[in-house]
């Protein structure tokens, strides 16, 4: 590890610390007018969400690094105390890079980036028409981090509008993969959460997992399950019983055991084929076994299927003991 205090290193490189460890951080595509009526449209990624009742966002329109000075959006909030946030996609990210150009107040950034301005309901700012999600803003309030170069300005924001495109919901619930959204990373990367970015994780909110500490010995130790894993197991509610176990062992459809067979099964990552391939290997307390059934609570893991995850290291603590 390196290590060191703030204090010590560069404020430049502050910020590419933290622009790369705390990340991938959504954007935020401000909208805001200035006293006079200028439109200003800007992105910020020092941007979250911090409650739903009432609906607050926040981001952080910082001083500059290279003069401490403040930037149009501040500016024009503290003037008009409005703003539109806009979520920002993949479509749409080369044209909000353009409209982070440092260009003169009163330049009109929606012109020069070419994203297509849409009136609001309740706020003066327009919304940005290739956003699919849109939200009207109230400023609650802006509390200022420090007073010199990069310092922050945290905009705390109520939301009185959303605009939603129906495009990208789906029984009340937006798809990650329609939405199609960027984060900002370090220096010039960004992320787009679709495709394999996209995972599931299973909430432990209603029930109550055993915990990683009351997990089997032999688990903790296996050379073949993941952190991951273990973190999976220990969010079951229970370990399988072992009249659980014998009456899955009677659903096992018994083959006779050969390499060649489990090694396609483990291709085609089918852990209920991989089971009953060395299931053989079991009956003989062949302790080849528990190699495999180790394998096949691994994939059965990586396809959420918990309990034959517990069945198949089960029957390999038995060939442990
Ligand atoms: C993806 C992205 C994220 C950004 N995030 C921030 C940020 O969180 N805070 C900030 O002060 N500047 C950020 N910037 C830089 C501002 O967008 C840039 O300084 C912009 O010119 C400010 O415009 P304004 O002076 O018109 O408000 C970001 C730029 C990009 C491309």
């Amino acid at each position: 590890m390196i290590e060191f205090e703030p204090k010590d290193i560069s404020t430049q490189q502050v910020q590419q610390y933290i622009l790369g460890g705390v990340a991938p951080r959504p954007i935020a595509l401000v909208s805001t007018l200035s006293a006079d009526g200028k439109r200003n449209l800007s992105p910020f990624s020092f941007f979250n969400a911090f409650g739903v009742n009432p609906p607050t966002i926040a981001f952080s329109p910082a001083r500059r690094i290279r003069d401490g000075s403040t930037k149009h959006t501040y500016e024009n909030l503290k003037e008009t105390k409005e703003c539109v946030v806009n979520a920002v996609t993949y479509s749409m990210v080369q044209q909000v890079n353009l409209a982070s150009t440092e260009y003169e107040a009163g330049v009109d950034e929606f012109i020069k980036s070419g994203l297509k301005p849409l009136a609001s309901d309740i706020v003066k700012p327009d919304r940005v028409a290739d956003s699919p999600f849109q939200m009207e803003c109230r400023l609650n309030q802006i509390i200022n981090l420090g007073h010199d170069r990069g310092s922050g300005n945290l905009a705390i924001c109520e939301i009185v509008k959303f605009h939603i495109s129906e495009d990208i919901i789906d029984n009340g619930i937006i798809r990650p993969d329609m939405i199609d959204l960027v984060g900002r990373n370090s220096a010039n990367y960004y992320t787009r959460a679709n495709g394999n970015a996209i995972f599931e994780v299973e909430k432990p909110i209603t029930k109550k997992g055993i915990g990683y500490d009351a997990l089997p010995e032999f688990i903790c130790n296996s050379k073949i399950l993941t952190a991951n894993n273990l973190g999976q197991l220990g969010n079951s509610e229970s370990i399988p019983t072992e009249a659980e176990l014998k009456q899955f062992e009677t659903s096992i459809e018994k083959q006779t055991f050969v390499k060649e067979k489990y090694s396609r099964f483990k291709a085609d990552k089918n852990p209920i084929e991989m089971l009953a391939s060395a299931y053989q290997l079991v009956v003989q307390k062949d302790k080849k076994a528990v190699f495999m059934l180790e394998e096949t609570a691994s994939v059965a893991l990586d396809n959420n299927n918990l309990t034959l995850a517990w069945m198949a290291l089960l029957l390999a603590e038995r060939l442990y003991q």
